[in-house]
Parts: C-alpha cells; structure tokens; sequence
C-alpha cells in the first residue's frame, strides 16, 4: 500500500557503513592547518601525528602502558599485520560471524598456513558460543560484524589470566562502544569508520602482553617492512611516537585529529557512545512500530548500534527468490538516493538482501528518525509492484 512521502528529509543523507559520515557541520575548512608539502619527519610533522595518538589515548581512555600507532592499509593492514607479526607459537581460535572474519581465516589458513587453527562460527544475524573460545590459545575476533550488524555484548567472556592474546578487529566499534583495554592484546580500527576521517590509515593499539610476544617471537615466515613493529628485537618505539613506518597523507592526519578534537568537545568516549546508542534507540523504536522490518541481528543484546542491519520481512518480500529480494532490496535504496535522502544503505555484498544503516557517532539521531519514515515510503512504492 502506498504511503505518502515525508515532509522533511535528513539534514545529511550519508549513512553508508564505511567511509562514514562526517562529524556534524564538518566541512573542508577543517583541512585549512594541514601539514601539506612538509615532510611527516619534520618537527611539526611528527608534532602533530604525536597529538593524534596522545588524543586518540585521551578519548579511547587506553592506559598508559599500551602503545599506540599509526600503521599503512587501513583496517585491513592493521589486522593483518597483527596476525603476521604475532600468531603462529600458539593454536589460534578464530571466531567468525560474517564476512570480515571470514576473511581473517582465510588469511591464517590459506596465507599463514596455520594448521592449528579452531574456527568458531555462526551464521549472518547470529553469534558463536563465546564459552566455547579456549583462551589459552591465541584468539582473532571482530568486535562488531559491519556486515551482520552483530556484534559481542562485552568483553566479560574474556579471562584477565588468559595464557593467549586476544586481537581485535575494533573498526566499527571504536569510538561508539566500550572497549575493555585489559581484555584486548592488539586492537585495530581505521579512521574512516565511528569518527567519520578520511581512509587509508589503520591505527594500532597493543597491550603489554602483545609488546612481549613481539619482543620474544619472530614467525617463521618473512615480514614484510610495512609489517615489522621491532628492531633488533625490541619494540620500535619511534613507530608509537609520530614516526610512522612509511608515509602518511598529512591530510588524513589533519582530519583524523579534527575528528578527534570535535570528540572531545562534545564530551568524549561518553558522549560518542551515547549519540550511537541513541540512534540505535530510534531504529528500534522504527522496528517495534513496524511489521515490514525485523533486525538481522538474532539476540537483542548483540544488535550493533553502528552498523545497523535490517531485515525485510514482508510477506511479499518473503515470498520472493534470494535473487529477486536482493532486486527488491536494491530498488528501494535507489529510490531513497534518488530522492536524495539516503546513500548506500543497501545490505553488504555477502549478507543476506535487506538494508543497512550507520548509527555511528557522528550520525544524528533525527537524521535517523527522518530516514525511517522515508524507508517506510520506499517499502510501500517497491511493495505495490509486487502486490
Ligand atoms: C569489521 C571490519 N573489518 C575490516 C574492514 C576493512 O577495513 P578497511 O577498509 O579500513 O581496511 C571493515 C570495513 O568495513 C570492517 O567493517
């Protein structure tokens, strides 16, 4: 049945689950100090990629004896070069509930070639059994599935005495959910996701205990450079420092810290995590009201408040093929782009056809609000072809 279009429309139409949106009234002037034409080794240089880390230890709350850095290739070079530099003198639990963790075992499997490896997974909209996680081996696990909108309640399933390390893909939970440091041995997250920064740089976050592995175990297999956290055995300490392994973009850094900047603010971790929270707030509000939708995510307390995934489940959407929901899927999206009110809210590659919306930090949660209504009108234009 037709429903009449909204009267109003978000004040920004960006919810895509990665780039994200920028911070509210962002704008390229925020770029104007950028360090640009200066080496990233000059004093001012490394004086302002040392005010990244000191912020990003300010806002995440991470102790003063975990290091921080900034590393090459986003996320993904910041995870792999976790499971490069440190798996390989224990079994490795891999836990995985959608495509990001999938593709971390594939890396131990197929590129490491570790054979003693678990995994331990569980369909899209569902979580493994966290009881089941053995930690006196060495665990990889993604905080929160961007794909699945699942993501781990808490870190209380993590021993403080576990005889393994725990690395963590945190990119689309840093910043909008509490991360227990004494939990997480070597965590990872890019600038691009919660804070709304530009991509390309990955930020690393090591534990005490991830500094002894790497200070006591070299891997049988080489290391690329872009890779390798140590010299002559010992920590690199320049790296956690502003002098990063190879170059960074001067503008990324820039945006990075204006995001961080804008974080503190506001109010810092709190107040982020309290603006995601909140938004998961409305769409839940949306989904109580509505027949048509249902969250992917199965068990109410892993559902994501970043990456928010819905499920169309409509008797004529159900009724429908996989091939032809995902058509169904995509045709509501473009309606909502065309009308300029939505972009990219269309479920991930691999995750079943359904819609998927950032509630990240720098979303507002009347943009939010505003975007429901319009996904009810989009639902009900798609639904009368099909009735
Ligand atoms: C959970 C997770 N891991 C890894 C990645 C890859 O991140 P990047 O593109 O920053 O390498 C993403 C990107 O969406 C993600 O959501």
């Amino acid at each position: 049945m037709s429903i009449k279009k909204p009267h109003s429309s978000p004040s920004n139409p960006s919810f895509s689950s990665g780039p994200c949106a920028k911070r509210p009234g962002w704008s390229a002037d925020a770029l104007a100090s950028a360090l640009v034409g200066r080496s990233h080794r000059s004093k001012p240089g490394k004086e302002r990629i040392q005010e990244v880390i000191d912020k990003t230890r300010i806002v995440l709350g991470i102790p003063s004896e975990y290091k921080i850095g900034i590393v090459a290739g986003s996320d993904t070079g910041a995870v792999e070069m976790a499971m490069w530099s440190l798996l390989g003198p224990r079994s490795v639990d891999v836990l995985q509930w959608e495509s990001f963790g999938k593709g971390w075992v594939t890396d131990i499997r197929d590129q490491l070639n570790l054979a003693d490896i678990r995994e331990i997974k569980a369909d899209y909209g569902l979580i493994p059994d966290l009881n089941t996680v053995d930690f006196n081996n060495d665990i990889v696990f993604t905080w929160n599935g961007t794909t699945s909108g699942v993501c781990v309640p808490n870190g209380d399933w993590i021993p403080g005495d576990r005889k393994g390390l725990t690395i963590c893909d945190a990119t689309s939970a840093a910043f909008a959910m509490h991360l227990p440091w004494s939990k997480l041995d070597f965590t990872t997250y890019s600038w691009q996701k919660v804070m709304g920064g530009e991509a390309q740089h990955g930020i690393i976050v090591l534990s005490p205990r991830a500094i002894d592995r790497l200070e006591n175990y070299s891997p049988p297999w080489p290391l690329p450079k872009i890779f390798r956290l140590t010299k002559n055995g010992k920590i690199d300490e320049a790296i956690f420092k502003g002098a990063t392994i190879n170059t960074p973009s001067m503008i990324c850094v820039e945006d990075a810290l204006d995001g961080l900047n804008w974080a503190i603010s506001i109010g810092g971790l709190d107040e982020l995590i309290k603006r995601s929270e909140d938004n998961l707030i409305a769409v839940k509000r949306w989904v109580k009201s509505s027949k048509d939708i249902e969250f992917l995510a199965k068990n109410p307390i892993t559902i994501s408040s970043t990456s928010i995934c819905i499920s169309i489940v409509a008797p004529w959407f159900k009724n429908l093929d996989k091939k032809e929901q995902s058509y169904a899927a995509k045709t509501i999206c473009s309606l909502l782009d065309r009308e300029g009110v939505a972009y990219d809210i269309e479920s991930y590659r691999d995750a079943p056809p359904g819609l998927r919306i950032w509630g990240g930090s720098t979303i507002e949660t009347s943009d939010i609000e505003s975007l429901t209504q319009w996904i009810d009108w989009a639902i009900g234009e798609v639904a009368e072809k099909y009735l």
